[in-house]
């Protein structure tokens, strides 16, 4: 295990601001992300979170404050900063037309990789893909070309990655299979800051869980310590119904690790999934 207290945070984020015009989005902004660790901000629409990601990919500058990342500043070294990230925008970025190899193999062509064919067929079995990367990415589904737009992010094997609302618009399978690829990553000493607004996602991601609302870090924790920042549960009786999302994942059938859907406390949170 890699030992994060001594090193220096794979991101900081100091006192960002930034405005369109009159409308001010980010009103100083202040976090830290530790290497190898799953940072997850949420926020509802509009709240800033691309922004944000734009600014720390070096894609839009701050009006004030700053921000390092891989310890390369931002707003001084956009060039060593787009060198040590990748960024997987809102919107997949795949070429429907050529088969997920031929995605793979331009992308790894255009980073000047040595062996193109390689590095394809390394990621393709890494996600699973292997069998649908003869197959035009026309014809996969929503989370396949999701796992292919990370893995082409990957590419040139950067140390941090940017994942901007990585699961939107995926179905509850889709969203697992990507939730795993995740990890995976972070296994793998990669840092990853993702962007959601899924409450679930964050909680079943995220080593660091970091609430950006009006423009500020309302909170920042474990997800344990923001837990703590509600009254213990009262222990009171509650019929706990099943949520749509456990009804469908025990009729489909999940394709990820062993579900913990249904935590030891569920009377308590009961309610939580209610729309
Ligand atoms: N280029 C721009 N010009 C003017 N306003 C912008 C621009 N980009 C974003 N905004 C505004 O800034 C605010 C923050 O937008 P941003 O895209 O960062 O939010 P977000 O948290 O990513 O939202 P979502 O969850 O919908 O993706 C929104 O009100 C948006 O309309
Ligand atoms: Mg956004």
């Amino acid at each position: 295990m890699i030992t994060n207290q001594t090193r220096e945070p794979a991101i900081r984020v100091q006192g960002i601001q930034k405005s369109y015009k009159d409308l001010q989005v980010l009103r100083g902004v202040d976090f830290d992300v530790q290497p190898g660790s799953i940072f997850a901000l949420l926020g509802s629409n509009g709240a800033g979170k691309t922004t944000l990601i734009r600014i720390l990919s070096s894609l839009l500058k701050a009006d004030a404050g700053s921000a390092t990342v891989h310890g390369f500043d931002v707003a001084t070294k956009p060039g060593d900063v787009r060198e040590s990230i990748s960024l997987t925008g809102q919107f997949a970025a795949v070429d429907e037309v050529l088969t997920g190899r031929e995605n793979l193999v331009l992308i790894a062509k255009l980073r000047h990789l040595k062996n193109p064919g390689a590095v394809a067929d390394d990621l393709l079995a890494r996600f699973s893909l292997t069998e649908a990367g003869k197959r035009r990415a026309i014809t996969y589904s929503g989370g396949m070309r999701r796992r292919l737009d990370i893995a082409m992010s990957l590419i040139g094997n950067p140390p941090i990655i940017f994942l901007d609302e990585p699961t939107t618009g995926l179905d509850p399978q889709g969203r697992i299979e990507v939730w795993q690829t995740i990890k995976e990553l972070a296994d793998g000493g990669t840092t990853v800051l993702l962007t959601t607004q899924y409450l679930d996602e964050a909680e079943q991601l995220a080593d660091r869980i970091a609430i950006l609302h009006q423009g500020v870090i309302i909170q920042n924790g474990t997800l344990a310590e923001l837990k703590q920042l509600l009254p213990p549960a009262k222990v009171e009786y509650v019929e706990k119904q099943p949520s749509l999302e456990d009804v469908f994942l025990t009729l489909v059938g999940e394709t990820g690790e062993p579900t913990d859907a249904v935590p030891a406390d569920a009377a308590a949170t009961a309610g939580k999934e209610s729309r």
